[in-house]
């Protein structure tokens, strides 16, 4: 809560005054920083941890990343089906239990975290795609969740503040890599990227997602 949550407050109240997280002003940031930042995000979600949840249209999860392989299907037929939670064959919580702390992971065994295991939404599809649609679709709000760019680090510091999946990327125990740097340098990240205009790389605006 602390990563946040006392800037959102001094932000409606007086961002003059922030002390422990300085929120940006958008327009301060330039292009480039905000292109590096956007660098930086790209390590982390490209990575299996977070991408390996955030697939395509076949809705089957990923184990990329653990050992098994590259580019390897989630074992044991799985599949998250249209609904991205398993309700037409199995739901993930069977294996992937709901828990109330924070999340426990152990190496083969499936990840547990405090909010029911299921697929990102399709249209948040990171898995086999380039850093530039990757781009296009983060700062899109009509394909992130309807999120701006604080929205998008609120969300990252809630999630981490609960112990859901971002916190899992980041902690995600033993024999797991975790997602690259911290999740308060991803929380930064997002705000200088945001607070620069949400620059992708690739020429301005060749990109577009479909949805
Ligand atoms: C039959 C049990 C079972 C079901 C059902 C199941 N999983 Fe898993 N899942 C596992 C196991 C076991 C692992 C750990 C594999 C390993 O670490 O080698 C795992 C790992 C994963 C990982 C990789 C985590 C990482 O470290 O990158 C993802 C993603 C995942 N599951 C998604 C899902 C989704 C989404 C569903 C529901 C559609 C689901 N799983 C349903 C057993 C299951
Ligand atoms: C267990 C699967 C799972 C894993 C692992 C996972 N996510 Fe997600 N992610 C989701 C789901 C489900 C949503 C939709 C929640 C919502 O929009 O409120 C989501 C939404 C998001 C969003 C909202 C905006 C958007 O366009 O995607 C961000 C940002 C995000 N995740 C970041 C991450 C990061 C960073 C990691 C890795 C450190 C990660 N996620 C790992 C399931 C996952």
């Amino acid at each position: 809560m602390r990563r946040l949550a006392l800037a959102c407050l001094l932000l409606l109240a007086a961002p003059a005054l922030a002390q422990d997280v300085v929120l940006p002003e958008a327009g301060s940031v330039s292009r480039e920083e905000g292109l590096a930042a956007f660098d930086r995000i790209h390590a982390v979600v490209s990575s299996p941890r977070c991408a390996n949840c955030h697939v395509g249209p076949d809705n089957i999860p990923r184990w990329d990343g653990l050992g098994l392989g590259e580019d390897v299907p989630h074992g044991m037929n799985v599949t998250a089906g249209d609904s991205r939670i398993g309700v037409e064959t199995l739901l993930c919580s069977t294996c992937h239990r709901t828990v109330e702390d924070g999340p426990i992971a152990e190496r083969g065994a499936p990840p547990h975290v405090t909010t029911d295991w299921r697929l990102a939404p399709v249209e948040m599809q990171w898995h086999g795609r380039t850093a530039e649609e990757i781009c296009a679709q983060l700062s899109d709000p009509d394909t992130n969740g309807g999120r701006d760019w604080i929205e998008l680090a609120e969300h990252l510091d809630e999630d981490g503040g609960h112990g859901g999946f971002i916190a899992f990327g980041f902690d995600p125990g033993p024999g797991r890599a975790p997602a690259p740097g911290t999740l308060q340098e991803h929380i930064d990240d997002m705000l200088t990227w945001g607070a620069a205009g949400q620059p992708c790389p690739g020429p301005v605006g060749a990109v577009a997602v479909e949805e």
